[in-house]
């Protein structure tokens, strides 16, 4: 654990329960994650206990508990793009990366995950890497995209 990294953000705090979501924040913007260890000792200096930073963890979208990768990529599988092949390209993202949805590759590039709906229904199946939209995605284009944010 990255003593040092974790007390200069709790140093920014009065160190209350009101303080979790902040600090929670962060922790994630400075680890790209929330590490249990951090979390154990926020629970302690916050006097909050862990099971509620857990749910608190779990129920924000903008917190993860496992490392995020260098890029995030969201495939949609919201009604529309469900019916239009979200599914066949959530697969074909997780065979091409060799991870489920909800995790991220061993070399830390990719993190994978599914989405609600991301907006563009008309462009269906849409998924996003980073800020950018693919829509009408076709599977055979996947490799080529995750080719260009390959280091
Ligand atoms: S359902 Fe996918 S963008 Fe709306």
């Amino acid at each position: 654990m990255d003593q040092e990294r974790l007390d200069t953000i709790l140093s920014r705090y009065e160190g209350d329960a009101a303080d979790l979501i902040p600090v929670l924040q962060d922790i994630q913007d400075q680890y790209s994650y929330l590490p249990k260890d951090e979390l154990k000792v926020v629970a302690q200096k916050l006097n909050v206990p862990l099971t509620r930073i857990f749910s608190v963890a779990t129920f924000y979208k903008m917190f993860s508990l496992i490392p995020k990768g260098r890029h995030q990529i969201r495939v949609c599988l919201g009604t529309t793009c469900h019916l239009r092949g979200g599914p066949r390209l959530m697969e074909s993202f997780s065979h091409r990366l060799g991870v489920e949805p909800g995790y991220t590759t061993k070399d830390m590039q990719f993190s994978l995950e599914t989405v609600g709906c991301l907006g563009s229904c008309a462009q269906a199946p849409v998924a996003m890497i980073d800020d950018k939209y693919f829509g009408r995605l076709a599977t055979d284009k996947v490799p080529k995209i995750l080719k260009l944010y390959k280091n």
